[in-house]
């Protein structure tokens, strides 16, 4: 069941710059108009703003900048079974959360996301930075019991449908740095960590943790990070409506995992890292367990493992590491 406040934004999106009365919100939630009124109170004081017509009703003129879970569902397209939501103000980090949820047998696919993260966590042990409440911090649970040898792929077939989502939503081209980067250019807008539980060789849990830098964050970057990163907003030149892009990324997420769970993804893996990524051809270092290893990137293999062509010697394939650009040699 949809909450009230959901259905109020449902009915108010539906006819977005149009009219609802107060009269017919009552009727379609079976409430009284003055229970209407005191729901609209607490959306204005969530960051709503909405014009109120004595004989017309109200309609929205502004929304918040920040996750508001009932306007996330109400903006959501995807319809799966028994998928929930839930927006927390502050977590430790939502993959962390969504384990536990996940232990605790709650319903899975659900997403968890948060306005701010305390010990918000990147790939390789790293912190990611969690402080700004116009990025978006989500993870998703599933329970795919699928084997554990499918992983690398899934966080690669997610990655890829990250981009073309940013693709269409900022008419601006994203790209994939393997094994988990969203990049603009050579600046990172994004990340993915995926996290599982194995149990008898079979992935009995599954987190997918998606951090996307979406506005600029309003006390800026740490220092270290003003160089290497990029928002949306500032990669297509317009605010990004928060809300709407986090309705759209949990939609397609949920298409996405049907898809790799039904092995549809084969059919268009191959296009879609051939257009998203952003290192075949490139001269790369990968540092892999303390080792360098430089060479000429050549796409991935069905495992989603790294070909590296290091000189004249056999194509090498790898499983993780980190990849760093070799300086192009002065022309
Ligand atoms: C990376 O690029 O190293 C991956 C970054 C993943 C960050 C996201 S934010 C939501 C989720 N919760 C976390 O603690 N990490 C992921």
């Amino acid at each position: 069941m949809p909450k009230t406040e959901t259905v109020i934004l449902r009915e108010l999106l539906a006819r977005e710059g149009g009219w609802v009365s107060g009269t017919a919100l009552a009727a379609k939630l079976g409430v009284s108009r003055v229970a209407v009124w005191q729901h609209m109170e607490r959306l204005r004081a969530a960051g709503f703003a909405f014009e109120a017509v004595r004989a017309r009703g109200y309609r929205i003129s502004a929304r918040p900048a920040t996750l508001h879970a009932p306007l996330l569902e109400a903006l959501l397209r995807v319809r799966t079974r028994g998928f929930t939501l839930q927006v927390l103000d502050e977590v430790d980090s939502t993959n962390d959360e969504v384990a536990r949820q996940l232990a605790a047998g709650r319903p899975a696919p659900f997403a968890v996301l948060a306005r701010r993260q305390t010990r918000g966590k990147g790939r390789l042990g790293r912190v990611w930075h969690s402080e700004s409440p116009v990025s978006l911090y989500a993870s998703l649970g599933f329970r795919p019991e699928v084997e554990p040898g499918r992983m690398q792929t899934f966080t690669l077939w997610m990655g890829l449908n990250l981009c073309e989502l940013l693709a269409n939503f900022t008419g601006v081209e994203p790209g994939i740095k393997w094994p988990n980067d969203i990049m603009f250019g050579d600046r990172k807008a994004g990340g993915l960590l995926t996290e599982a539980r194995i149990d008898a060789d079979r992935i009995s849990d599954l987190i997918l943790g998606i951090g996307l830098n979406v506005n600029p964050p309003p006390r800026g970057w740490p220092a270290e990070l003003a160089s290497r990163a990029t928002t949306l907003a500032e990669a297509s030149g317009q605010t990004v409506d928060l809300n709407r892009l986090a309705a759209a990324l949990v939609g397609r997420v949920l298409l996405a995992y049907d898809a790799f769970r039904e092995n549809r993804h084969r059919d268009t893996f191959g296009d879609l890292w051939a257009r998203f990524d952003t290192l075949r051809g490139r001269t790369v270092t990968l540092l892999e367990g303390g080792r360098r290893h430089t060479g000429e990137v050549r796409g991935v293999d069905d495992e989603g493992a790294l070909l590296l062509q290091e000189g004249r010697g056999p194509l090498r394939r790898f499983r993780a590491g980190e990849v760093t650009f070799e300086k192009k040699p002065p022309a």
